[in-house]
Protein backbone atom coordinates (compact mmCIF):
# COMPACT_ATOMS: atom_id res chain seq x y z
CA UNK A 1 0.00 0.00 0.00
CA UNK A 2 1.08 3.59 -0.78
CA UNK A 3 -0.44 4.77 2.53
CA UNK A 4 -1.16 3.90 5.98
CA UNK A 5 -4.04 6.75 7.03
CA UNK A 6 -6.12 8.63 4.17
CA UNK A 7 -6.08 12.34 4.30
CA UNK A 8 -8.97 12.53 6.03
CA UNK A 9 -8.79 10.82 9.22
CA UNK A 10 -5.49 11.81 11.74
CA UNK A 11 -6.56 13.82 14.60
CA UNK A 12 -4.76 14.40 18.00
CA UNK A 13 -5.62 10.88 19.18
CA UNK A 14 -2.38 10.09 16.42
CA UNK A 15 -0.29 12.24 17.92
CA UNK A 16 3.43 10.54 17.65
CA UNK A 17 2.20 8.31 15.31
CA UNK A 18 5.01 7.84 11.90
CA UNK A 19 2.69 7.83 8.78
CA UNK A 20 2.86 7.45 5.41
CA UNK A 21 -0.13 9.71 3.36
CA UNK A 22 -0.09 9.75 -0.64
CA UNK A 23 -2.50 12.39 -2.54
CA UNK A 24 -2.46 15.58 -4.29
CA UNK A 25 -0.94 18.39 -4.03
CA UNK A 26 -4.14 20.60 -2.73
CA UNK A 27 -2.50 24.05 -2.06
CA UNK A 28 1.30 24.66 -1.43
CA UNK A 29 2.56 27.74 0.99
CA UNK A 30 6.59 27.98 1.10
CA UNK A 31 7.12 30.51 4.00
CA UNK A 32 10.85 30.96 3.38
CA UNK A 33 12.10 28.37 5.67
CA UNK A 34 8.92 25.68 6.16
CA UNK A 35 6.70 24.34 3.38
CA UNK A 36 2.96 23.81 4.05
CA UNK A 37 1.51 21.18 1.67
CA UNK A 38 -2.43 20.34 1.79
CA UNK A 39 -2.20 16.95 0.65
CA UNK A 40 -5.84 15.97 -0.56
CA UNK A 41 -6.96 12.75 -1.19
CA UNK A 42 -10.48 11.40 -1.48
CA UNK A 43 -11.16 11.56 2.26
CA UNK A 44 -9.82 15.04 3.38
CA UNK A 45 -6.78 17.39 3.19
CA UNK A 46 -4.23 16.97 5.78
CA UNK A 47 -1.31 19.55 6.19
CA UNK A 48 2.18 17.81 5.99
CA UNK A 49 5.37 20.55 6.95
CA UNK A 50 8.61 20.17 5.08
CA UNK A 51 11.60 21.42 7.36
CA UNK A 52 15.12 22.40 5.88
CA UNK A 53 16.77 21.93 8.82
CA UNK A 54 15.31 18.53 9.96
CA UNK A 55 14.74 16.46 6.29
CA UNK A 56 16.58 18.61 3.82
CA UNK A 57 16.13 15.95 0.95
CA UNK A 58 12.29 15.57 1.81
CA UNK A 59 12.47 20.11 1.56
CA UNK A 60 14.10 19.97 -1.70
CA UNK A 61 11.04 17.74 -3.09
CA UNK A 62 8.54 19.73 -1.12
CA UNK A 63 10.03 22.91 -3.31
CA UNK A 64 9.88 21.01 -6.46
CA UNK A 65 6.27 20.17 -6.44
CA UNK A 66 3.57 22.24 -7.86
CA UNK A 67 -0.73 21.96 -7.58
CA UNK A 68 -1.81 18.53 -8.77
CA UNK A 69 1.37 16.50 -8.14
CA UNK A 70 1.09 13.41 -6.74
CA UNK A 71 3.06 12.97 -3.87
CA UNK A 72 4.17 10.56 -1.57
CA UNK A 73 5.33 11.44 2.14
CA UNK A 74 6.22 9.95 5.36
CA UNK A 75 6.47 11.41 8.60
CA UNK A 76 5.32 12.35 12.20
CA UNK A 77 1.71 13.24 13.36
CA UNK A 78 2.40 16.15 15.46
CA UNK A 79 0.01 18.79 17.41
CA UNK A 80 -0.06 22.49 15.18
CA UNK A 81 1.26 24.95 17.75
CA UNK A 82 -1.79 26.80 19.44
CA UNK A 83 -3.89 29.51 17.61
CA UNK A 84 -2.81 27.04 14.25
CA UNK A 85 -5.70 24.71 14.38
CA UNK A 86 -8.37 24.82 11.75
CA UNK A 87 -11.45 23.97 13.05
CA UNK A 88 -12.98 23.49 9.98
CA UNK A 89 -10.95 20.50 8.76
CA UNK A 90 -11.60 17.13 10.62
CA UNK A 91 -7.79 16.98 10.17
CA UNK A 92 -7.04 20.46 11.36
CA UNK A 93 -5.98 19.96 14.78
CA UNK A 94 -2.55 18.42 13.65
CA UNK A 95 0.11 18.37 10.64
CA UNK A 96 2.48 15.59 9.70
CA UNK A 97 5.98 16.83 10.01
CA UNK A 98 7.80 15.22 6.90
CA UNK A 99 10.76 13.29 7.15
CA UNK A 100 10.42 11.72 3.38
CA UNK A 101 9.11 12.21 0.01
CA UNK A 102 8.74 10.78 -2.61
CA UNK A 103 6.91 12.80 -5.98
CA UNK A 104 5.28 9.66 -7.35
CA UNK A 105 3.89 11.56 -10.64
CA UNK A 106 4.06 15.47 -11.84
CA UNK A 107 1.05 17.43 -13.48
CA UNK A 108 0.76 20.02 -15.54
CA UNK A 109 -0.60 23.05 -15.26
CA UNK A 110 -4.67 22.31 -14.92
CA UNK A 111 -6.59 24.17 -17.49
CA UNK A 112 -8.74 25.63 -14.50
CA UNK A 113 -8.49 25.49 -10.49
CA UNK A 114 -9.49 22.64 -8.67
CA UNK A 115 -8.62 24.09 -4.96
CA UNK A 116 -11.61 26.43 -5.67
CA UNK A 117 -14.67 26.30 -6.21
CA UNK A 118 -14.94 29.08 -8.90
CA UNK A 119 -17.27 28.93 -11.73
CA UNK A 120 -15.70 27.30 -14.92
CA UNK A 121 -16.70 27.44 -18.23
CA UNK A 122 -18.65 23.97 -18.46
CA UNK A 123 -17.50 23.30 -21.80
CA UNK A 124 -13.76 22.76 -20.12
CA UNK A 125 -15.36 21.55 -17.38
CA UNK A 126 -16.43 18.61 -19.61
CA UNK A 127 -13.55 18.35 -21.69
CA UNK A 128 -11.33 17.67 -18.75
CA UNK A 129 -13.95 16.00 -16.58
CA UNK A 130 -11.25 14.22 -14.65
CA UNK A 131 -10.21 16.94 -13.13
CA UNK A 132 -13.26 18.62 -13.06
CA UNK A 133 -14.40 15.63 -10.55
CA UNK A 134 -11.92 16.20 -8.33
CA UNK A 135 -12.97 19.33 -7.48
CA UNK A 136 -14.85 19.38 -4.06
CA UNK A 137 -18.26 20.04 -5.15
CA UNK A 138 -18.39 17.20 -7.73
CA UNK A 139 -16.91 14.85 -5.36
CA UNK A 140 -19.45 15.88 -2.89
CA UNK A 141 -22.09 15.44 -5.65
CA UNK A 142 -20.67 11.66 -6.57
CA UNK A 143 -20.93 10.54 -2.61
CA UNK A 144 -24.25 12.02 -2.16
CA UNK A 145 -25.72 10.29 -5.29
CA UNK A 146 -23.54 7.12 -4.28
CA UNK A 147 -25.68 7.25 -0.49
CA UNK A 148 -28.51 7.71 -1.97
CA UNK A 149 -28.17 4.58 -4.27
CA UNK A 150 -26.83 2.64 -1.54
CA UNK A 151 -30.04 3.50 0.61
CA UNK A 152 -32.51 2.50 -1.86
CA UNK A 153 -30.72 -0.50 -2.59
CA UNK A 154 -30.32 -1.25 1.03
CA UNK A 155 -34.33 -0.07 1.93
CA UNK A 156 -35.80 -2.08 -1.03
CA UNK A 157 -33.59 -5.54 -0.12
CA UNK A 158 -34.59 -4.92 3.36
CA UNK A 159 -38.07 -5.50 1.90
CA UNK A 160 -37.88 -8.71 0.01
CA UNK A 161 -37.29 -6.75 -3.64
CA UNK A 162 -34.66 -8.28 -5.69
CA UNK A 163 -31.97 -6.51 -8.04
CA UNK A 164 -32.80 -8.09 -11.83
CA UNK A 165 -31.30 -6.65 -14.89
CA UNK A 166 -32.53 -6.34 -17.78
CA UNK A 167 -31.17 -6.09 -21.26
CA UNK A 168 -29.73 -3.17 -22.98
CA UNK A 169 -29.92 -4.32 -26.45
CA UNK A 170 -33.09 -5.00 -26.63
CA UNK A 171 -36.93 -3.97 -28.91
CA UNK A 172 -38.63 -0.36 -28.87
CA UNK A 173 -40.31 0.47 -25.34
CA UNK A 174 -41.99 3.38 -26.28
CA UNK A 175 -41.77 6.38 -23.40
CA UNK A 176 -42.85 8.56 -25.91
CA UNK A 177 -38.84 9.72 -27.26
CA UNK A 178 -37.18 8.20 -30.46
CA UNK A 179 -34.77 5.23 -29.88
CA UNK A 180 -31.35 4.87 -30.09
CA UNK A 181 -30.57 2.34 -32.76
CA UNK A 182 -27.89 -0.57 -32.70
CA UNK A 183 -27.44 -2.19 -35.79
CA UNK A 184 -27.29 -5.94 -35.83
CA UNK A 185 -23.68 -7.71 -37.77
CA UNK A 186 -25.56 -10.77 -37.67
CA UNK A 187 -28.62 -9.83 -39.17
CA UNK A 188 -28.29 -6.98 -42.06
CA UNK A 189 -30.78 -4.45 -41.93
CA UNK A 190 -31.74 -5.29 -38.73
CA UNK A 191 -31.39 -3.21 -34.87
CA UNK A 192 -31.85 -3.25 -31.65
CA UNK A 193 -32.99 -0.49 -29.78
CA UNK A 194 -31.35 0.58 -26.56
CA UNK A 195 -34.07 0.71 -23.82
CA UNK A 196 -35.81 4.09 -22.87
CA UNK A 197 -37.07 2.12 -19.97
CA UNK A 198 -36.99 -1.64 -19.21
CA UNK A 199 -40.90 -1.45 -18.28
CA UNK A 200 -41.78 -4.59 -20.53
CA UNK A 201 -39.08 -6.47 -18.79
CA UNK A 202 -40.31 -5.48 -15.30
CA UNK A 203 -43.41 -6.37 -16.10
CA UNK A 204 -42.82 -9.93 -17.54
CA UNK A 205 -40.57 -10.22 -13.92
CA UNK A 206 -44.26 -10.16 -12.72
CA UNK A 207 -45.42 -12.62 -15.04
CA UNK A 208 -42.29 -14.66 -14.15
CA UNK A 209 -43.25 -14.65 -10.11
CA UNK A 210 -40.97 -12.01 -8.98
CA UNK A 211 -43.43 -10.38 -7.37
CA UNK A 212 -40.62 -7.61 -6.48
CA UNK A 213 -38.51 -6.35 -8.39
CA UNK A 214 -35.80 -3.11 -8.67
CA UNK A 215 -33.50 -2.05 -10.84
CA UNK A 216 -30.95 0.84 -10.83
CA UNK A 217 -31.80 1.18 -14.69
CA UNK A 218 -29.62 3.16 -17.21
CA UNK A 219 -32.31 4.83 -19.70
CA UNK A 220 -31.82 6.07 -23.52
CA UNK A 221 -33.52 8.10 -24.95
CA UNK A 222 -33.23 10.24 -27.69
CA UNK A 223 -34.95 13.50 -26.93
CA UNK A 224 -34.30 17.57 -27.01
CA UNK A 225 -32.23 17.95 -24.15
CA UNK A 226 -32.67 20.04 -21.02
CA UNK A 227 -31.41 21.15 -17.89
CA UNK A 228 -33.36 18.29 -16.05
CA UNK A 229 -32.78 15.89 -19.17
CA UNK A 230 -29.94 13.99 -20.40
CA UNK A 231 -29.89 11.11 -23.18
CA UNK A 232 -28.64 8.59 -20.84
CA UNK A 233 -29.92 8.38 -17.38
CA UNK A 234 -30.75 6.82 -14.47
CA UNK A 235 -34.01 5.43 -12.90
CA UNK A 236 -34.48 3.45 -9.47
CA UNK A 237 -37.02 1.18 -11.29
CA UNK A 238 -39.21 -0.86 -9.65
CA UNK A 239 -42.22 -3.06 -9.95
CA UNK A 240 -44.43 -5.22 -7.82
CA UNK A 241 -46.94 -7.35 -8.18
CA UNK A 242 -50.65 -7.97 -6.15
CA UNK A 243 -50.74 -4.38 -5.74
CA UNK A 244 -52.76 -1.51 -6.24
CA UNK A 245 -52.10 2.19 -6.75
CA UNK A 246 -52.03 2.71 -3.07
CA UNK A 247 -49.53 0.05 -2.34
CA UNK A 248 -47.12 1.72 -4.26
CA UNK A 249 -47.33 5.05 -3.38
CA UNK A 250 -47.10 4.41 0.17
CA UNK A 251 -44.03 2.07 -0.53
CA UNK A 252 -42.44 5.02 -2.64
CA UNK A 253 -43.54 7.56 0.36
CA UNK A 254 -41.90 5.79 3.03
CA UNK A 255 -38.63 5.26 0.92
CA UNK A 256 -38.09 8.77 0.19
CA UNK A 257 -38.73 9.60 3.34
CA UNK A 258 -36.59 7.93 5.31
CA UNK A 259 -33.98 8.14 2.27
CA UNK A 260 -34.30 11.89 3.03
CA UNK A 261 -34.06 11.56 6.70
CA UNK A 262 -30.96 9.78 6.42
CA UNK A 263 -29.11 11.38 3.96
CA UNK A 264 -30.51 15.12 4.19
CA UNK A 265 -31.87 15.38 7.52
CA UNK A 266 -31.61 19.09 7.86
CA UNK A 267 -33.96 19.12 4.75
CA UNK A 268 -37.34 20.55 5.39
CA UNK A 269 -39.69 17.65 4.42
CA UNK A 270 -43.64 17.58 5.46
CA UNK A 271 -45.76 13.98 5.43
CA UNK A 272 -47.65 12.86 4.41
CA UNK A 273 -47.52 13.92 1.12
CA UNK A 274 -50.39 15.67 -0.11
CA UNK A 275 -52.37 14.32 -2.98
CA UNK A 276 -53.66 16.00 -6.32
CA UNK A 277 -55.70 14.79 -8.55
CA UNK A 278 -54.47 16.18 -12.34
CA UNK A 279 -57.43 17.97 -12.72
CA UNK A 280 -57.26 19.86 -9.57
CA UNK A 281 -53.14 20.57 -9.96
CA UNK A 282 -53.98 22.13 -13.50
CA UNK A 283 -56.86 24.01 -11.99
CA UNK A 284 -54.64 25.57 -9.14
CA UNK A 285 -51.31 25.76 -10.28
CA UNK A 286 -51.35 25.41 -14.08
CA UNK A 287 -49.22 22.68 -14.09
CA UNK A 288 -49.26 18.95 -13.49
CA UNK A 289 -45.63 19.19 -11.48
CA UNK A 290 -46.93 22.40 -9.10
CA UNK A 291 -43.83 23.62 -7.04
CA UNK A 292 -46.17 23.28 -3.61
CA UNK A 293 -43.40 25.43 -1.26
CA UNK A 294 -45.18 28.56 -2.37
CA UNK A 295 -48.91 29.36 -2.79
CA UNK A 296 -49.80 32.02 -5.40
CA UNK A 297 -52.81 29.80 -6.69
CA UNK A 298 -55.14 30.16 -9.25
CA UNK A 299 -57.96 31.70 -8.24
CA UNK A 300 -60.84 31.49 -10.46
CA UNK A 301 -62.98 34.73 -11.01
CA UNK A 302 -65.20 33.48 -13.87
CA UNK A 303 -68.36 34.57 -11.46
CA UNK A 304 -67.13 38.09 -10.87
CA UNK A 305 -65.63 38.45 -14.82
CA UNK A 306 -69.69 37.38 -15.97
CA UNK A 307 -70.73 40.60 -14.60
CA UNK A 308 -67.99 42.66 -16.63
CA UNK A 309 -68.39 45.26 -19.06
CA UNK A 310 -64.69 44.33 -20.66
CA UNK A 311 -65.11 42.78 -23.96
CA UNK A 312 -62.20 40.23 -23.81
CA UNK A 313 -63.71 39.23 -20.13
CA UNK A 314 -67.59 38.41 -22.11
CA UNK A 315 -65.86 37.40 -25.16
CA UNK A 316 -63.64 34.19 -23.27
CA UNK A 317 -67.00 33.46 -21.13
CA UNK A 318 -69.37 33.23 -24.11
CA UNK A 319 -67.04 30.97 -25.90
CA UNK A 320 -66.92 28.75 -23.22
CA UNK A 321 -63.58 29.85 -21.45
CA UNK A 322 -63.05 31.11 -17.74
CA UNK A 323 -61.20 34.06 -16.06
CA UNK A 324 -58.56 33.60 -13.47
CA UNK A 325 -55.89 35.63 -11.79
CA UNK A 326 -53.04 35.32 -9.72
CA UNK A 327 -52.04 37.50 -6.78
CA UNK A 328 -48.46 38.36 -6.78
CA UNK A 329 -47.65 40.12 -4.19
CA UNK A 330 -45.79 43.50 -3.77
CA UNK A 331 -45.25 44.06 -6.91
CA UNK A 332 -48.11 47.17 -8.08
CA UNK A 333 -44.76 49.00 -8.46
CA UNK A 334 -43.80 47.04 -11.55
CA UNK A 335 -42.81 49.35 -14.42
CA UNK A 336 -45.05 49.29 -17.52
CA UNK A 337 -41.74 47.34 -19.54
CA UNK A 338 -41.99 44.54 -16.47
CA UNK A 339 -45.42 44.20 -16.98
CA UNK A 340 -44.94 43.77 -20.87
CA UNK A 341 -42.63 41.40 -20.01
CA UNK A 342 -44.76 39.52 -17.77
CA UNK A 343 -47.89 39.66 -20.64
CA UNK A 344 -45.30 38.73 -23.24
CA UNK A 345 -44.76 35.44 -20.97
CA UNK A 346 -48.71 34.63 -20.69
CA UNK A 347 -48.48 35.20 -24.99
CA UNK A 348 -46.02 32.38 -25.47
CA UNK A 349 -48.53 30.53 -23.63
CA UNK A 350 -51.04 31.26 -26.60
CA UNK A 351 -53.03 33.26 -24.10
CA UNK A 352 -54.20 36.61 -26.68
CA UNK A 353 -52.59 38.41 -23.30
CA UNK A 354 -52.71 39.10 -19.78
CA UNK A 355 -54.74 42.03 -17.60
CA UNK A 356 -53.03 43.39 -14.87
CA UNK A 357 -54.56 45.13 -12.14
CA UNK A 358 -51.95 47.41 -9.34
CA UNK A 359 -53.14 48.70 -6.67
CA UNK A 360 -51.24 51.21 -5.41
CA UNK A 361 -51.65 53.54 -2.39
CA UNK A 362 -52.75 56.63 -4.72
CA UNK A 363 -55.52 54.17 -6.38
CA UNK A 364 -56.10 51.33 -8.97
CA UNK A 365 -54.48 51.49 -11.66
CA UNK A 366 -55.10 48.78 -14.66
CA UNK A 367 -54.82 49.14 -18.82
CA UNK A 368 -58.32 47.63 -18.34
CA UNK A 369 -59.48 50.45 -15.62
CA UNK A 370 -61.98 51.82 -17.98
CA UNK A 371 -63.97 48.51 -19.08
CA UNK A 372 -64.15 47.65 -15.30
CA UNK A 373 -66.00 49.60 -12.22
CA UNK A 374 -64.35 49.99 -9.33
CA UNK A 375 -66.22 47.88 -7.16
CA UNK A 376 -65.58 44.98 -9.67
CA UNK A 377 -62.22 45.86 -9.24
CA UNK A 378 -61.96 45.71 -5.80
CA UNK A 379 -64.40 42.41 -6.01
CA UNK A 380 -61.45 40.59 -7.66
CA UNK A 381 -59.05 42.09 -4.94
CA UNK A 382 -61.43 40.78 -2.90
CA UNK A 383 -61.16 36.72 -3.98
CA UNK A 384 -57.73 36.92 -4.03
CA UNK A 385 -57.52 38.41 -1.15
CA UNK A 386 -54.96 41.12 -2.59
CA UNK A 387 -53.68 44.27 -0.26
CA UNK A 388 -52.13 47.74 -0.75
CA UNK A 389 -48.81 47.09 -2.86
CA UNK A 390 -49.94 43.80 -4.89
CA UNK A 391 -50.69 43.27 -8.45
CA UNK A 392 -53.31 40.88 -9.92
CA UNK A 393 -52.36 39.33 -13.52
CA UNK A 394 -56.20 37.71 -15.33
CA UNK A 395 -55.90 35.85 -18.25
CA UNK A 396 -59.56 35.28 -19.89
CA UNK A 397 -59.61 32.20 -22.05
CA UNK A 398 -60.06 28.33 -22.78
CA UNK A 399 -59.44 26.49 -19.81
CA UNK A 400 -55.66 24.82 -20.85
CA UNK A 401 -54.79 27.93 -22.15
CA UNK A 402 -55.44 29.80 -19.06
CA UNK A 403 -53.62 27.31 -16.76
CA UNK A 404 -50.54 27.40 -19.07
CA UNK A 405 -50.28 30.99 -19.35
CA UNK A 406 -50.95 31.91 -15.42
CA UNK A 407 -49.06 28.43 -14.61
CA UNK A 408 -45.98 29.81 -16.31
CA UNK A 409 -46.28 33.24 -14.73
CA UNK A 410 -46.90 31.60 -11.58
CA UNK A 411 -43.29 29.90 -11.76
CA UNK A 412 -41.67 32.76 -13.00
CA UNK A 413 -42.63 35.03 -10.51
CA UNK A 414 -42.11 32.33 -7.36
CA UNK A 415 -38.38 32.26 -8.76
CA UNK A 416 -38.03 35.72 -9.33
CA UNK A 417 -39.52 36.80 -5.75
CA UNK A 418 -38.07 33.80 -4.19
CA UNK A 419 -41.09 32.65 -2.47
CA UNK A 420 -39.91 28.84 -2.38
CA UNK A 421 -37.92 28.09 0.90
CA UNK A 422 -34.73 26.46 -0.43
CA UNK A 423 -34.43 24.49 2.07
CA UNK A 424 -37.46 22.74 2.08
CA UNK A 425 -38.43 19.38 0.03
CA UNK A 426 -42.18 19.54 -1.36
CA UNK A 427 -43.01 16.23 -2.06
CA UNK A 428 -46.49 15.86 -3.36
CA UNK A 429 -48.69 12.95 -5.62
CA UNK A 430 -50.15 13.61 -8.57
CA UNK A 431 -52.68 11.29 -9.15
CA UNK A 432 -55.72 10.64 -11.50
CA UNK A 433 -53.71 11.70 -14.85
CA UNK A 434 -55.90 11.42 -18.17
CA UNK A 435 -55.25 7.70 -20.38
CA UNK A 436 -54.61 9.81 -23.39
CA UNK A 437 -53.57 13.17 -25.19
CA UNK A 438 -54.60 14.33 -28.44
CA UNK A 439 -51.54 14.40 -30.85
CA UNK A 440 -53.03 17.25 -33.46
CA UNK A 441 -50.61 16.01 -35.75
CA UNK A 442 -50.80 12.93 -36.24
CA UNK A 443 -54.86 12.90 -36.05
CA UNK A 444 -54.86 10.55 -33.19
CA UNK A 445 -54.51 9.36 -29.27
CA UNK A 446 -51.25 9.15 -28.08
CA UNK A 447 -51.03 7.43 -24.40
CA UNK A 448 -50.55 9.82 -21.93
CA UNK A 449 -47.82 7.83 -19.54
CA UNK A 450 -47.48 4.30 -21.90
CA UNK A 451 -49.17 2.25 -23.68
CA UNK A 452 -49.31 -0.19 -21.00
CA UNK A 453 -50.95 2.01 -17.98
CA UNK A 454 -54.55 0.96 -17.17
CA UNK A 455 -57.65 2.67 -17.12
CA UNK A 456 -59.54 3.49 -14.24
CA UNK A 457 -62.05 1.39 -14.25
CA UNK A 458 -64.75 3.41 -13.00
CA UNK A 459 -64.25 4.82 -17.16
CA UNK A 460 -63.62 1.96 -18.75
CA UNK A 461 -67.55 2.68 -20.35
CA UNK A 462 -65.82 5.59 -21.95
CA UNK A 463 -62.87 4.37 -23.68
CA UNK A 464 -64.63 4.10 -27.49
CA UNK A 465 -67.08 6.96 -26.59
CA UNK A 466 -65.15 9.79 -24.98
CA UNK A 467 -61.34 8.22 -24.64
CA UNK A 468 -60.55 11.78 -23.54
CA UNK A 469 -62.70 11.73 -20.99
CA UNK A 470 -60.84 8.25 -19.12
CA UNK A 471 -58.62 8.28 -16.31
CA UNK A 472 -56.08 6.31 -16.25
CA UNK A 473 -54.67 4.38 -12.77
CA UNK A 474 -51.21 6.46 -13.10
CA UNK A 475 -49.53 8.99 -10.71
CA UNK A 476 -46.48 10.84 -10.46
CA UNK A 477 -44.12 12.21 -7.55
CA UNK A 478 -43.16 15.76 -7.73
CA UNK A 479 -40.89 17.84 -5.74
CA UNK A 480 -40.10 21.62 -6.05
CA UNK A 481 -41.65 22.11 -9.40
CA UNK A 482 -39.82 18.77 -11.09
CA UNK A 483 -41.86 15.35 -12.23
CA UNK A 484 -39.23 13.13 -10.01
CA UNK A 485 -41.24 10.12 -10.73
CA UNK A 486 -43.73 8.40 -12.88
CA UNK A 487 -45.73 5.22 -12.62
CA UNK A 488 -49.31 3.15 -13.07
CA UNK A 489 -51.23 -0.21 -11.98
CA UNK A 490 -50.89 -2.06 -15.89
CA UNK A 491 -53.14 -4.06 -17.79
CA UNK A 492 -52.18 -7.74 -17.21
CA UNK A 493 -55.17 -8.73 -19.59
CA UNK A 494 -54.57 -9.23 -23.81
CA UNK A 495 -57.74 -8.50 -24.49
CA UNK A 496 -57.52 -4.56 -22.57
CA UNK A 497 -54.32 -4.57 -23.64
CA UNK A 498 -54.82 -5.09 -27.79
CA UNK A 499 -57.76 -2.89 -27.08
CA UNK A 500 -55.50 0.12 -26.03
CA UNK A 501 -53.27 -0.57 -28.59
CA UNK A 502 -55.89 0.00 -31.25
CA UNK A 503 -57.33 3.34 -29.61
CA UNK A 504 -53.41 3.98 -29.77
CA UNK A 505 -54.16 3.27 -33.82
CA UNK A 506 -51.68 0.57 -33.50
CA UNK A 507 -53.03 -2.26 -35.74
CA UNK A 508 -53.49 -5.81 -35.23
CA UNK A 509 -49.98 -6.87 -37.42
CA UNK A 510 -48.19 -3.97 -35.80
CA UNK A 511 -49.51 -5.19 -32.23
CA UNK A 512 -48.01 -8.84 -32.82
CA UNK A 513 -44.74 -7.41 -34.42
CA UNK A 514 -44.14 -5.02 -31.93
CA UNK A 515 -45.72 -6.72 -28.70
CA UNK A 516 -46.86 -9.92 -29.22
CA UNK A 517 -44.52 -11.31 -26.61
CA UNK A 518 -46.21 -9.05 -24.09
CA UNK A 519 -50.17 -9.69 -25.26
CA UNK A 520 -49.11 -13.93 -25.23
CA UNK A 521 -47.19 -13.30 -22.20
CA UNK A 522 -50.30 -12.01 -20.34
CA UNK A 523 -51.99 -15.11 -21.55
CA UNK A 524 -50.15 -17.46 -19.18
CA UNK A 525 -51.37 -16.64 -16.06
CA UNK A 526 -50.10 -12.84 -15.34
CA UNK A 527 -50.80 -11.41 -11.84
CA UNK A 528 -52.48 -7.73 -11.04
CA UNK A 529 -49.33 -5.36 -11.21
CA UNK A 530 -47.87 -1.81 -11.12
CA UNK A 531 -44.75 0.07 -10.09
CA UNK A 532 -42.93 3.21 -10.93
CA UNK A 533 -39.45 4.69 -11.80
CA UNK A 534 -37.86 7.85 -9.81
CA UNK A 535 -35.40 9.57 -11.72
CA UNK A 536 -32.34 9.31 -10.02
CA UNK A 537 -30.45 12.12 -11.54
CA UNK A 538 -33.01 14.87 -11.40
CA UNK A 539 -33.62 13.79 -7.17
CA UNK A 540 -29.89 14.16 -6.78
CA UNK A 541 -30.00 16.95 -8.12
CA UNK A 542 -32.75 18.85 -5.89
CA UNK A 543 -30.98 17.22 -3.06
CA UNK A 544 -27.36 18.63 -4.30
CA UNK A 545 -29.02 22.28 -4.74
CA UNK A 546 -27.65 21.96 -8.19
CA UNK A 547 -29.91 23.41 -10.97
CA UNK A 548 -28.80 21.12 -13.89
CA UNK A 549 -28.53 17.43 -13.91
CA UNK A 550 -24.93 17.22 -15.31
CA UNK A 551 -23.72 17.95 -11.86
CA UNK A 552 -24.83 15.24 -10.51
CA UNK A 553 -23.54 12.50 -13.41
CA UNK A 554 -20.24 11.23 -13.16
CA UNK A 555 -19.72 11.63 -17.52
CA UNK A 556 -22.75 13.19 -18.80
CA UNK A 557 -23.04 14.50 -22.93
CA UNK A 558 -23.64 18.44 -23.40
CA UNK A 559 -26.33 20.12 -24.76
CA UNK A 560 -25.65 18.11 -28.01
CA UNK A 561 -25.74 15.02 -26.76
CA UNK A 562 -21.88 14.75 -27.47
CA UNK A 563 -19.46 13.56 -24.44
CA UNK A 564 -16.60 16.57 -24.96
CA UNK A 565 -13.73 14.50 -23.00
CA UNK A 566 -14.25 10.98 -25.23
CA UNK A 567 -14.99 12.75 -28.18
CA UNK A 568 -18.46 10.44 -29.07
CA UNK A 569 -20.46 10.12 -30.73
CA UNK A 570 -17.08 9.98 -33.52
CA UNK A 571 -17.12 8.79 -37.13
CA UNK A 572 -15.71 4.92 -37.68
CA UNK A 573 -13.75 3.08 -39.61
CA UNK A 574 -14.89 1.87 -43.21
CA UNK A 575 -14.49 -1.51 -42.81
CA UNK A 576 -16.92 -1.10 -39.21
CA UNK A 577 -19.49 0.29 -41.30
CA UNK A 578 -19.28 -2.65 -44.02
CA UNK A 579 -19.59 -5.35 -41.45
CA UNK A 580 -22.65 -3.47 -40.04
CA UNK A 581 -24.01 -3.71 -43.80
CA UNK A 582 -24.30 0.46 -43.36
CA UNK A 583 -23.84 3.05 -45.45
CA UNK A 584 -23.75 6.90 -44.41
CA UNK A 585 -25.31 9.52 -46.72
CA UNK A 586 -24.58 12.88 -44.98
CA UNK A 587 -27.06 15.46 -44.96
CA UNK A 588 -27.10 18.21 -47.58
CA UNK A 589 -26.38 21.56 -45.94
P1 LIG B 1 -41.06 8.17 -17.32
O1 LIG B 1 -40.81 8.18 -18.77
O2 LIG B 1 -42.04 9.17 -16.81
O3 LIG B 1 -41.63 6.75 -16.85
O4 LIG B 1 -39.70 8.34 -16.54
C1 LIG B 1 -39.65 8.26 -15.13
C2 LIG B 1 -38.71 9.29 -14.56
O5 LIG B 1 -37.43 9.23 -15.15
C3 LIG B 1 -36.86 10.53 -15.19
N1 LIG B 1 -36.52 10.90 -16.59
C4 LIG B 1 -35.38 11.50 -16.96
N2 LIG B 1 -34.33 11.94 -16.24
C5 LIG B 1 -33.31 12.49 -16.90
N3 LIG B 1 -33.26 12.61 -18.25
C6 LIG B 1 -34.28 12.18 -19.03
N4 LIG B 1 -34.20 12.29 -20.36
C7 LIG B 1 -35.42 11.61 -18.38
N5 LIG B 1 -36.59 11.08 -18.81
C8 LIG B 1 -37.24 10.65 -17.71
C9 LIG B 1 -37.87 11.49 -14.61
C10 LIG B 1 -39.16 10.71 -14.79
O6 LIG B 1 -40.14 11.11 -13.87
N6 LIG B 1 -41.38 3.15 -17.42
C11 LIG B 1 -41.97 4.35 -16.86
C12 LIG B 1 -42.12 4.25 -15.35
C13 LIG B 1 -43.20 3.30 -14.90
O7 LIG B 1 -44.31 3.36 -15.43
O8 LIG B 1 -42.93 2.50 -13.96
C14 LIG B 1 -41.09 5.54 -17.19
O9 LIG B 1 -39.96 5.43 -17.64
O10 LIG B 1 -37.59 11.67 -13.23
Amino acid sequence: MYKTNTCGELTAKDVGKIVTLAGWVHRRRDHGGLIFIDLRDRFGLTQVVFNPQTAPEAHRIGSDVRNEYVLQIQGVVEKRPAGQENHNLATGEIEVNVTAAQILNPAKVPPFVINKNEDVDETLRLTYRYLDLRRERMQKNLLLRHRVIKFMRDYLDARGFIEVETPILTKSTPEGARDYLVPSRMRPGEFYALPQSPQQFKQLLMVAGYERYFQIARCMRDEDLRADRQPEFTQLDLEMAFVEQEDVLNLVEDLFTALVHEVAPERKLKTPWPRLTFDAAMDKYGSDKPDLRFGMELTNVSDIAATSEFAVFKNALANGGQVKAIRVPNCAEYTRRELDELIDMAKARGAKGAVTIAFRADGIHSPASKYMTPAEQNAYAGRLGAQTGDLLIMVADKPKIVNDALGALRKELGARLKLADANELAFAWVIDFPMFEWNETEKRWDAAHHPFTSPKPSDMHLLDSDPGAVRANSYDMVCNGYELASGSIRIHNRELQAKIFSLLKIDAERQQIRFGHMLEAFEFGAPPHGGMAPGIDRFVAILAGEDNIRDVIAFPKNQQAQDLMMHAPSDVDEDQLEMLHLQIVHPST
